[in-house]
């Protein structure tokens, strides 16, 4: 039986068929064509790295099916322009990997028990066994995640830099980078041995320092270094909460509408959530007790409620810390952007009425320095830190020492006090520009509810349907969040849009109400 021949293509070298049958569009016999092994001079991987690859594509793409019989290695190596070494190592790692078995005097063929961890087979339409694909064969997620994976995610966002109205990134543009660049060199630069290895589960101790200084400056509660839990973030601070509080099948109120990423938290911890209505007040205690007075847990925002921007009144907040009191309850207080306020006096947060020891509070850096740092931080009451730190354990040991190194530095140098002034002022700036600008463009349609805190605004629409003005406004390049996307119970949602302020200067946001009130248009016409 003849062999396949090298075939020189453009520096591309591959095999080339000269015995090949074909059976459902898959190659039988010898290995063919259809293989394609690059082997590139210039390319990143070793030449051994590329023959491994070329051959295992050609498995995982059904190219090559159970029972192909590959060239001897000489043949190979010959073809491929590779020495006789190569091609044996190359096949030894697909036959130690069981893609490829060999018999004995017969050669090397591709295995026909292939390894069950086999990965989709990417655009190729033809599954390992050259059919393509039928219904899913994989075993099902779990419950929970099958609830997570089809969760809503909240606000669309168009691929590229921040377009107008963009929610939940701050104003990027502001940041100072290269500040950040010399912190994290310096500390870099002095890096010790010591400091590679695991550190602290519960966060570096001076970054911990630092925040309970800044929460009890700021925040108005009291609370030391020891009760902080340094996270990746408020979303894993909320998953690990809810993972370590609540029971499958547990109650727990979420505000309705409320924050995508704590309805997803909820559901990861198989949590049975119970949407409690807000209104001027913020969370509807009572209407929680009445539904659901078991509840194991309740999620806020009650600084400024996510997303329609009311702060809870004093009154709602005594009764819900009662409530928690006498139910056995924790809160999770999530202060995601009350850093920002516009002529307001700070409302202290939640946590500094609490004496029961039920307010868990959840900060985060995402908006008052950047999102990809992956930075927040957990409050816990007096007995509860170690139990989430042990829980955090499982989930990533701690968030890189480095990061947490430099933020520890930003604050305790006064750089973060600063920025967060330079951000006040800015952030006030784009407000009045947004106001301004829904006034002039979209005055008829638009009418913005009073902002004193945040990141952004709640517009309530007029004469057109806030989904469809959504994706009017997408096909401009706008980003335009309507309300429903927060509300369980979409069909309650008022009619109405989400509009950040923060990520963009004010005249993009001016000329991006120009495009709104071409997408309203557009929606009231369809
Ligand atoms: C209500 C709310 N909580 C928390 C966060 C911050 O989450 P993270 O720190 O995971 O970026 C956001 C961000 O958009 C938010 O809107």
């Amino acid at each position: 039986m003849a062999l396949p021949l090298a075939n020189r293509y453009d520096g591309i070298r591959r095999i080339a068929p000269t015995d090949i049958t074909t059976r459902g569009g898959a190659v039988h016999g010898h290995l063919a064509t259809s293989l394609l092994i690059r082997i590139r001079s210039r390319a990143h991987a070793t030449l051994q790295q590329q023959m491994y690859r070329g051959i295992r594509r050609a498995i995982l793409t059904g190219a090559a099916v159970p029972g192909t019989r590959l060239p001897s290695s000489r043949a190979l190596a010959d073809d491929l322009g590779v020495s006789r070494t190569t091609a044996v190592l190359a096949l030894e790692q697909l036959a130690a990997e069981g893609y490829l078995a060999s018999r004995r005097g017969a050669g090397t063929f591709v295995a026909d028990d292939l390894p069950d961890d086999f990965p989709s087979v990417p655009g190729r339409g033809r599954t390992r066994t050259g059919r393509h694909p039928g219904p899913p064969t994989q075993p099902p997620l779990s419950r929970r995640g099958a609830a997570l994976a089809t969760a809503p995610e909240g606000a669309e966002r168009l691929a590229g830099p921040p377009r107008a109205f963009r929610i939940g990134t701050p104003g990027l543009d502001l940041f100072p980078i290269a500040l950040w660049q010399r912190l994290i060199t310096r500390r870099l630069r002095s890096a010790t041995a010591a400091q590679l290895d695991y550190g602290d589960p519960a966060g570096l101790r001076a970054l911990r320092e630092a925040i309970a200084g800044h929460v009890q400056m700021a925040r108005g509660t009291q609370c030391s270094a020891d009760q902080v839990v340094v996270v990746g973030g408020a979303q894993q601070g909320l998953d690990l909460i809810c993972r370590m509080l609540l029971d499958p099948g547990e109650r727990a109120w979420m505000e309705e509408p409320g924050y995508p990423g704590a309805r997803s938290a909820l559901l990861g911890a198989g949590a049975r959530i119970v949407p409690v209505r807000v209104d001027a007040e913020g969370l509807d205690v009572g209407a929680g007790a009445r539904r659901a007075g078991d509840a194991r847990l309740v999620y806020l925002t009650p600084s400024h409620q996510y997303p329609l921007g009311v702060p809870m009144s004093l009154r709602r907040r005594l009764a819900l810390l009662r409530w928690a009191g006498s139910a056995r309850a924790w809160i999770i207080e999530d202060d995601y952007d009350s850093e920002f306020r516009y002529g307001t006096r700070p409302i202290p947060c939640l946590h500094g009425l609490d004496a029961g020891g039920r307010v868990i509070y959840v900060g985060s850096f995402s908006k008052t320095l950047f999102p990809a740092l992956r930075l927040g931080f957990l409050i816990a009451p007096a007995g509860l830190q170690e139990r989430l730190v042990a829980g955090r354990r499982v989930a990533d040991q701690h968030p890189p020492a480095l990061d947490q190194a430099a933020l520890a530095d930003f604050i305790l140098d006064g750089h973060f006090a600063r920025h967060l002034r330079r951000m006040r002022t800015a952030y006030r700036e784009r407000l009045d520009a947004l106001a301004a600008a829904v006034e002039r463009y979209c005055g008829d349609a638009l009418r913005l509810r009073p902002v004193r805190t945040g990141l952004h605004a709640v517009a309530e629409l007029a004469g057109a349907d806030a989904v469809k003005v959504s994706r009017e406004a997408a096909r401009r390049g706008l980003e335009v969040t309507p309300l429903t996307a927060y509300y369980a119970q979409r069909a309650r949602a008022v009619n109405g849009l989400v509009l950040g302020f923060a990520a963009v200067r004010p005249d993009v946001l001016a000329r991006g109400a120009e495009r709104l009130a071409g997408a309203i248009d557009a929606a009231r016409r369809s």
